[in-house]
């Protein structure tokens, strides 16, 4: 059956919603998107579904985590598409805010963040984690959700949301759902329409490079051996590398050895004017 969910703009609206149906006694999923929603954001709507009575999906392209030099301005925006996806679905609201709800004139607050929020995607982009930790900070305490759904596929991410909700006392928990992938294995991400024909060809490389390294150091490949073949394949194939490195699933320190904690491989690299990046466990 569709429902259409109702559209919110002002965080006074959100609230007002929340606490009719707390009201109720129901429980509150949260999905925060920046829109442009694809397979792999309904996945994750359809997790939050099954996880609570009610389900609010926000799409704010979030200003405070580009940098001048990155796509803010082109990044993809497409409220009514969006809406029309979730219809099919089941979810209750969308909480559409503007710039202004958001950051309003005098904002000057940042959440500061260490840990997991270090190296990897902060080197070449030191603004990023700062921007989405306060605005995922800002969502979950607008909303003050049971359960926000984030997915795998920002996997340094996801860890800094956890440990921010869970050193900020924000009870709500934070669930982290497996990447979804196109057939060819090309992790979904909205910014995967920026690739030309030529290079959405050769994206999946990446995909499959993290899967032969994950076998090479399972199968006993010493990990710095494993990752030096990876990177230079990768290079090989046209990509420019920023990074592919094993670290902690945990908490991503540094991980060098088979059997001293789980380990997660991340990578991140260019095709063209597209960054890329994508990780798995191995
Ligand atoms: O992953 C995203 O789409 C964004 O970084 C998030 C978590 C919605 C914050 O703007």
């Amino acid at each position: 059956m569709t429902k259409t969910p109702t559209i919110i703009h002002t965080v006074r609206e959100l609230r007002d919603q929340v606490a009719a149906w707390r009201k109720d006694g129901q429980t509150v999923a949260m999905v925060p998107t920046m829109g442009a929603l694809h397979s792999g954001h309904l996945a994750l709507v359809e997790e939050a579904l099954g996880k609570a009575d009610r389900v609010v999906v926000s799409i704010f392209v979030n200003p405070t985590q580009f940098a001048p030099t990155e796509d803010f301005a082109r990044y993809p925006r497409t409220l009514n598409d969006d809406v029309a996806k979730l219809s099919g679905l089941g979810a209750d609201v969308v909480f559409a805010p503007d710039i202004q709800e958001m950051y309003p004139a005098g904002f000057c607050t940042k959440v500061t963040l260490g840990g997991p929020a270090e190296d990897l995607e902060s080197v070449a982009r030191p603004h990023f984690f700062g921007g989405v930790a306060t605005v995922v900070a800002k969502l979950l305490l607008q909303c003050g959700p049971d359960v926000a759904v984030f997915g795998e596929k920002d996997y340094q991410q996801l860890l800094v949301v956890k440990t921010m909700a869970r050193d900020l006392d924000i009870p709500s928990e934070i669930y982290g759902m497996p990447t979804i992938r196109e057939a060819d294995g090309l992790a979904m991400s909205s910014r995967n329409t920026y690739l030309s024909a030529e290079h959405r060809d050769v994206a999946p490389v990446l995909y499959r490079t993290l899967i032969d390294t994950a076998i090479h150091i399972r199968e006993g490949s010493s990990i710095a051996w494993a990752l030096r073949e990876a990177r230079s394949r990768l290079s090989v194939s046209g990509f420019k590398v920023d990074y592919f490195e094993s670290r902690n699933a945990d908490d991503l320190s540094p991980i060098n050895s088979l059997g001293s904690g789980p380990i997660r491989l991340l990578a991140a690299a260019w095709l063209g004017k597209t960054r890329l990046i994508d990780n798995i466990p191995v």
